[in-house]
């Protein structure tokens, strides 16, 4: 673990500091060149989200994700990351049916995933789960509220807790996983004074999602906060960028410059190897342009064609 990396004691304890400034900002992640992205920009935790289903595969749903799937995508986004805390979502059927199902599931995402913990949907039905898991050493996030996993049965993708006694049995069930040990809370689709409420009636973090601005934190699929996802915007995402818009112009540049000869340029094209008395050798391939001052280094841990 390198020294600076993001605990699941110093998220916790984020609880008694959010108000100053310290809110915990978490994402999604599902490879590791993002997870390198959202790693470098400062978040605190990266979540690989079943919701990999949907943004990755191009599922309606999240529910034929599976456990293989969630691991390795997790081992990928591990690699990428070097400070923040890396949770792995526990898919459809991977903890529901059985409970030594569950725990050897928890168990597989941290010893094959690699991450750091493991999220869970569920409310009072699984606290025993979650109380099992966190003795055996596996810290859980919880999520409550919308919960994807249950789409069927919530009719759709709906705001949870608009009523009187759905609101009192979110809030019963968010109480429920934290006693049993859950770290964190994510608190999906709810109205924002639920999810105020939530906030102050449980001793750990709440991570909202679609839940306002009084959870301790806020987690948001990484492609919707780019604006890589065409296809649907809900009230709860903020764009803070256009990158699919973005990515078809650039790529339309790149379309045109290949049909024209623009592109490649001397600059991206190798020359032959200078040596003495054997002008033209055909030997190891050289950047041409390598010394040039503005040339975009490329690591060799990176590259996957020749550098040199
Ligand atoms: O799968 C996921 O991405 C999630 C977040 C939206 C909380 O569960």
């Amino acid at each position: 673990m390198t020294q600076d990396k993001i605990t699941v004691p110093a998220l916790r304890a984020r609880k008694a500091t959010r108000l100053r400034g310290e809110r915990i900002a978490m994402v999604t992640a599902y490879d590791a060149t993002f997870a390198r992205m959202m790693d470098q920009a400062g978040v605190d935790a990266m979540l690989v989200g079943d919701s990999l289903g949907m943004v990755i595969q191009g599922q309606s749903s999240t529910l034929p994700v599976t456990l293989d799937e969630i691991i390795y995508h997790s081992r990928a986004v591990v690699r990428g990351t070097r400070r923040a805390h890396v949770i792995g979502d526990m898919p459809f059927l991977s903890y529901q049916t059985a409970l030594d199902a569950a725990l050897s599931n928890a168990g597989r995402l941290i010893k094959e995933g690699g991450v750091e913990s493991v999220k869970l949907e569920g409310g009072r039905e699984i606290a025993e789960t979650i109380y099992r898991m966190v003795r055996m050493g596996i810290p859980v996030v919880a999520h409550v509220g919308l919960m994807p996993q249950r789409v069927h049965a919530m009719g759709g993708f709906k705001v949870q807790g608009r009523n009187g006694d759905d609101a009192e049995s979110i809030l019963e069930d968010a109480i429920a996983v934290s006693q049993a040990g859950a770290f964190l809370v994510v608190v999906e689709g709810v109205p924002a004074d639920l999810g105020a409420k939530i906030t102050r009636s449980i001793d750990v973090p709440t991570i909202g999602i679609g839940a306002g601005v009084e959870c301790d934190g806020q987690v948001l699929v990484s492609y919707d906060l780019l604006g890589l996802n065409d296809t649907l915007k809900p009230k709860f995402v903020k764009r803070y960028d256009e990158l699919f818009a973005r990515g078809i112009e650039a790529t339309k540049a790149y379309v045109s410059e290949v049909r024209s000869g623009a592109f490649p340029a001397a600059e991206h094209s190798f020359g032959l190897q200078k040596s003495a008395g054997s002008a033209g050798s055909v030997a190891a391939p050289t950047v041409a342009a390598s010394a040039e001052p503005d040339a975009v280094p490329v690591t060799e841990a990176h590259a996957y064609g020749p550098t040199q």
